[in-house]
């Protein structure tokens, strides 16, 4: 399984403080199957601006605390963003990082209470520059779970769906757990990840995860919310 979502670099932002916290939660990672992570530290989003030459040099250095430890899990870059203007310049000039630096993938997080207008406008133009743009945890959005179709209308103009894995196993509660089962019943999620940010938060665990979607959709289409669409992303193919 490959993670596309998770807080696993130290001391880059509220992720894990240490490079000891880091390979403890990559241990656990390990154990529940997955084999890559995309680390997707906060970037402009007002308070954490992780960067990117920042961002390459810590995954480097947890691959490799990694293979010392023997921990058999790969570390790829990547940021989570926020919409802001001209993310498509910071996007091609490097500025902000894309899904394993290939320049396609952007995890972009929109502001929790309500959908800014011009939204479907921004994640098209996005699009029509060649950048393919994931909400991420789009069940935790309050617009989204009194409206959950309004994500179709972002899917349509090219958006992607990440959801959370605790949203699916209920420990986000019932509220996100109604709203992830209604996105997978209409097809809407094109991958489950952790948002791992520490070893007391959510685990960098998909498998329960797994199983949980594997009863809406099946085993072929829940394996490949974990397993086939992030492998197509971080070759920078389309899925
Ligand atoms: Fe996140």
């Amino acid at each position: 399984m490959i993670d596309i979502h998770a807080h696993i670099l130290p001391s880059i932002d509220d992720g894990p403080e240490t490079i000891e916290e880091s390979i403890e939660l990559c241990k656990i990672a390990a154990n529940d199957g997955i084999e890559k992570i995309v680390a997707t530290p906060h970037s402009k989003d007002g308070v954490y601006e992780a960067k990117s030459d920042k961002i390459l040099k810590t995954v480097d250095a947890l691959n490799l605390k990694l293979k010392e430890n023997q921990i058999d899990i790969e570390i790829l870059p990547g940021s989570e963003t926020h919409i802001h203007e001209g993310l498509v310049e910071s996007v091609r000039s490097g500025e902000v990082l894309t899904i394993n630096n290939g320049g396609k993938f952007i995890l972009f997080e929109l502001p929790f209470v309500f959908i800014p207008p011009g939204t479907d406008k921004f994640v098209f133009n996005l699009k029509s520059n060649g950048i393919v743009p994931i909400i991420a945890h789009a069940e935790r959005i309050a617009a989204f779970q009194k409206k959950p179709e309004l994500v179709s209308q972002l899917v349509k103009v090219g958006a992607l769906v990440q959801v959370n894995a605790l949203a699916l196993t209920g420990r986000g509660g019932p509220i996100e757990k109604k709203c992830v089962e209604w996105f997978l019943k209409n097809r809407w999620v094109h991958f489950i990840a952790s948002d791992v940010h520490s070893l007391t938060g959510r685990p960098p665990i998909l498998s329960k995860a797994v199983e949980c979607a594997t009863r809406i959709v099946g085993e072929e289409e829940a394996r490949a919310l974990v397993c086939h669409n992030p492998e197509q992303i971080i070759n920078g193919l389309d899925i």
